[in-house]
């Protein structure tokens, strides 16, 4: 059987795919995918899911190995084999309100997607807040009321400029990681070790 690989929609999958092409895997099928959640290449079973389901596939065996923000491991601490960065993916944990915002003498009020990361932030600094889960679009929270601010990840930066948000602290870096299952490494390790050396080899020149 060809080994299963896990790869995270969205952005991540494109700068994958690139990573991917320049190590000289064939990637072809995967560009032309459309809507297909599922790909067959010549080496390996592929498909796509949301970073926090390719933990859980991974972590379940069902992929032998998968590519994954590192925020999605900080914040969820799968049991998987958590191997190494890859050269992509690279963003910051920041903590952002409004431009010029007047903070509360009341408890803080933080919306994130990043309810653990949040947690453990405020802990570190001694200071109580009342953590509010969004799923997406965190941005607006402080925006139209719902929060003093926001624990997100910041790429570029462009999406807190465009809608008036500011850094007030940058507290983690990262990027895309590449996990392996833990039992996956041991039954099939003469197939994925030749592919993970790959992945490693190209991580390291790039
Ligand atoms: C992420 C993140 C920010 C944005 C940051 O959202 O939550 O909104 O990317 O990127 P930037 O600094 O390059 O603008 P994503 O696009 O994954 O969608 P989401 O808001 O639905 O989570």
């Amino acid at each position: 059987m060809k080994p299963v690989i896990a790869l995270t929609k969205g952005r991540l999958e494109k700068q994958f795919l690139k990573f991917f092409a320049e190590l000289g895997f064939e990637v072809d099928p995967l560009l032309e995918k459309g809507r297909k959640l599922q790909i067959e290449t010549s080496e390996f079973s592929f498909f796509f899911a949301k970073g926090v389901d390719v933990t859980t596939y991974v972590e379940n065996g069902i992929a032998d190995i998968g590519i994954v923000g590192g925020d999605i491991l900080i914040e969820h601490q799968p049991d998987v084999y958590n191997l190494f960065p890859l050269p992509f993916g690279h963003c910051r944990m920041a903590l952002a309100t409004k431009a010029n915002y007047q903070w509360p003498e009341q408890k803080k009020r933080i919306a994130s997607t990043f309810t653990n990361i949040t947690k453990n932030y405020f802990k570190d600094k001694g200071e109580s807040v009342d953590i509010i889960k969004l799923e997406g679009s965190v941005e607006l929270a402080p925006i139209l009321g719902l929060a003093d601010a926001i624990v997100d990840i910041v790429e570029t930066g462009t999406t807190l400029k465009e809608n008036g948000l500011v850094i007030e602290d940058e507290f983690i870096s990262f990027s895309a990681r590449l996990i392996a299952n833990r039992s996956s490494l041991k039954i099939k390790r003469d197939q994925l070790v030749p592919v993970i050396e790959r992945f490693k080899e190209g991580a390291k020149k790039a």
